[in-house]
């Protein structure tokens, strides 16, 4: 039986940005096709790979026009890491269709007037802004699309870097990443070469076994700078030795810690770090708090927009001074500090009970004494006993996770009956599902798009809903 020809759908034109770094196509009936490999403004002849939810996936098969806002991708793994989907995308560009893609989920999902739509925030850093970032060693190296076209298979099957998308046992060997500042590259470079000239095993993520697993590089706008190695054996003369030759070669790393993680997974959450090196915390300023990063602490990704959101977001909270507000989803209680000052009182809750004990010392070192923070599910936490020892709210700040508020916290916010919501969110289409119910007895004043992470797909936006 002969294969089945594929679908090809001439003069397909990129209208806008997708899930996942994909992008909007319509051909010349107005029929929908997510594209990978295409920016906004391209017109191609599309191949058909596959219908996913009643909607085709596809790939170009030849360009017609490529669009204006193409640029020259900075980044030499840019088609294998996947890390920067829109690296060739222009970042004037890339805010517009971010924009849009907020407005759309408003108009499409929440159905409500907007008084105010404010154009988005652009980050003022587009490469370097990342203060986290997380390696894999594996034995699996990816090998690379150039490789494979050139025909040029290098030999070393092991790899440092990062995972290509829906690989989680090989890994794209990064040896220059655009996203934090150096001595980032420099320090993991150094890590491989050491490892390599020392034959320690990478990581076999199939057979567990091998040496080095995973490496977290931390570090704050003073320059300073935090390790965290993962093996996978606990052989201490080896870990020391490499420990010890990355603390000489880098004076900036002021603060290293190992974990020995013999699970099947790479999280790291529920295993201990051993301290080895320096500090235990890393610190960072925002507005008037300092805030202490521990390897284990959840701390907004880019510093400096985070400083915009943070200030974004109590703007928009208009406090007088009066005010009883809830943090809800507070993490280390960033937001609940950066507020303090100018409330009665702020109750912070956080499901992840290790971020509520540094929530209450940032506090405590802060000398913020009108916070309080309760671990557990905000949908458990909030409840009319809570109310009762504290108050009801003037003001809710909620920043959930992706999925958005659980229905029953939505409700639970309109019981609560507060003033004024901020609405902070990583993922606008749960947002307008969740403002959508709240409409029901508040209106959206304002509205203003962030944006935390350039050539990436993710967008955050606050929302100001004040009650009817
Ligand atoms: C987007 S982060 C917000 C962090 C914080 N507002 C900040 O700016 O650093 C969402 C937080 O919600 C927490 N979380 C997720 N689901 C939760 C739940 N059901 N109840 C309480 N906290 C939850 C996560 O652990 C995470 O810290």
């Amino acid at each position: 039986m002969g294969r089945r020809k594929k679908k090809v759908w001439q003069n397909v034109k990129v209208t806008g940005l997708a899930d996942k770094g994909m992008a909007v196509g319509r051909n010349e009936e107005g029929q929908v096709v997510f594209l990978t490999d295409v920016v906004p403004g391209d017109t191609v002849d599309a191949l058909l790979l596959r219908k996913k939810k009643g909607v085709w996936r596809g790939v170009p098969q030849q360009f017609v026009e490529y669009s204006n806002d193409r640029v020259e991708e900075k980044c030499q793994h840019f088609q294998d890491c996947g890390g920067c989907k829109w690296q060739h995308f222009a970042y004037d560009a890339q805010l517009r269709e971010k924009e849009t893609i907020v407005r759309d989920a408003m108009q499409r999902i929440a159905q409500v007037e907007i008084e105010e739509f404010r154009p988005i925030l652009g980050s003022s850093k587009i490469f370097g802004y990342r203060n986290k970032m997380e390696y894999s060693f594996s034995n699996r190296r990816w090998k690379t699309k150039d490789e494979i076209r050139e025909d040029n298979i290098q030999e070393s099957t092991d790899a440092l870097g990062l995972h290509p998308p829906g690989f989680f046992d090989k890994v794209v060997n990064i040896t220059s990443c655009w996203l934090q500042e150096e001595p980032s590259n420099a320090i993991r470079n150094f890590v491989r070469e050491y490892a390599e000239k020392h034959q320690l095993a990478f990581f076999d993520p199939v057979n567990h076994k091998g040496f080095l697993r995973n490496m977290i590089l931390r570090n704050n706008r003073k320059g300073e700078w935090m390790l965290v190695i993962s093996f996978y054996e606990d052989r201490p003369q080896l870990i020391e030795s490499l420990l010890t030759a990355i603390i000489d070669k880098f004076p900036a790393i002021v603060s290293v810690f190992y974990v020995v993680n013999q699970k099947k997974n790479d999280t790291l959450f529920d295993q201990e770090f051993i301290h080895f090196f320096g500090n235990s915390s890393l610190q960072e300023t925002l507005g008037d708090v300092e805030y202490q990063i521990r390897p284990k602490s959840f701390f907004q990704t880019n510093t400096y927009q985070a400083e915009t959101l943070y200030k974004v977001a109590k703007d928009m909270a208009a406090l007088r001074g009066s005010e009883m507000v809830y943090d809800l989803y507070t993490g280390i209680g960033s937001i609940a500090a950066y507020v303090a000052d100018q409330c009665r009182a702020v109750i912070g809750i956080e499901e992840v009970e290790d971020a509520i004990l540094d929530a209450r010392e940032n506090a405590e070192a802060n000398g913020i004494e009108n916070a309080h923070f309760y671990a557990g599910d905000v949908r458990r936490v909030f409840t009319q006993d809570l109310m009762e020892r504290h108050g009801r709210p003037d003001v809710v700040i909620t920043d959930p996770p992706r999925g958005g508020m659980h229905e029953d916290v939505t409700r639970a916010i309109l019981d609560m009956n507060p003033q004024t919501i901020i609405y902070i969110s990583c993922n606008p289409a749960t947002q307008a599902r969740d403002i959508k119910i709240l409409s029901a007895s508040y209106e959206v004043k304002t509205m203003q798009p962030v944006d935390m992470f350039p050539h990436t797909n993710h967008i955050e936006n606050v929302a100001k809903l004040v009650r009817k």
